[in-house]
């Protein structure tokens, strides 16, 4: 079986065709040599040279714990949280370009400095890109749930992702995670059950609401349409 997000015929995104805004394009230019790190490409525009490595200390300058998010969107919960804890560097990984954008407006508005931005193909930062045991903590909040059966493969969470996330993490580190897709939730918790490099972090059915996750637009709409919002939170052995 193919790793997720390895295969590069089988994503778990599509990338949106929309131009980015004036203001956005302007962010983009003016922002990212603070907060993109620019990845070095293998086949394309969201693949990751397997040989390349982004150091965390040498991208903050520092040694502070790293929590990266998979999949920040408009960038809402990665800058909140670092805005308001200085002392934890933040990494996020995205790849649509707008939202990227969106994130560097907002992290400068606010004076962020420990944020840093990766344009790429999540599965592949994880696997080459990142030291091994560097991150304190993975977040992936509403990932794309590829709800319908034939689309069911594209799901980030799928087989192979607990020993993907594993080696990025450092042992004892966390892999937090939220859906509103029942069939989804149950999905993760299957997969990351079965697979050895990490363990459960709850007990009971599913985990307590995460309190450094605030609300998007994404938990609103499931919220809206009466879903029930699933946390789960698995730790590196
Ligand atoms: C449903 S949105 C949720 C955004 C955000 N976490 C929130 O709660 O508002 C999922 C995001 O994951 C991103 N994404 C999906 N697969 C990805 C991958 N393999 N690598 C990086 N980002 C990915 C998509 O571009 C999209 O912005």
């Amino acid at each position: 079986m193919p790793e997720p997000g390895t295969h590069r015929d089988i994503l778990s995104f599509v990338r949106r065709g929309g131009r980015m805004s004036e203001a956005q394009e302007r962010a983009w230019k003016e922002l990212s040599p603070f907060y993109l790190f620019e990845v070095p490409r293998a086949a394309g525009v969201t693949s990751v040279d397997p040989s390349a490595r982004f150091t965390p200390h040498e991208a903050y300058g520092r040694e502070a714990p790293l929590i990266v998010e998979i999949g920040s969107g408009q960038g809402h919960a990665i800058v909140n949280a670092s805005s308001s804890r200085p002392d934890i560097d933040f990494l996020a990984i995205e790849v649509y370009d707008s939202g990227l954008a969106r994130t560097m407006l907002d992290a400068d508005r606010e004076g962020v400095k420990n944020l840093r931005l990766i344009e790429a193909n999540a599965p592949e930062v994880l696997q080459t890109l990142l030291p091994e045991g560097s991150a304190d903590e993975i977040w992936i909040f509403f990932p794309d749930p590829w709800h319908k059966k034939r689309h069911n493969k594209r799901r980030l969470i799928s087989p192979g992702f607990g020993a993907i996330a594993g080696r990025a993490l450092k042992p004892g580190g966390l892999l937090r995670l939220a859906t509103d897709w029942e069939d989804y939730a149950l999905q993760m918790r299957e997969v990351l059950d079965a697979e050895p490099e990490v363990e459960r972090a709850f007990d009971g059915e599913w985990a307590e609401r995460f309190d450094g996750r605030i609300m998007t637009a994404f938990e609103r709409k499931g919220i809206d349409k009466g879903r029930d919002i699933r946390d789960l939170t698995y730790r590196r052995v």
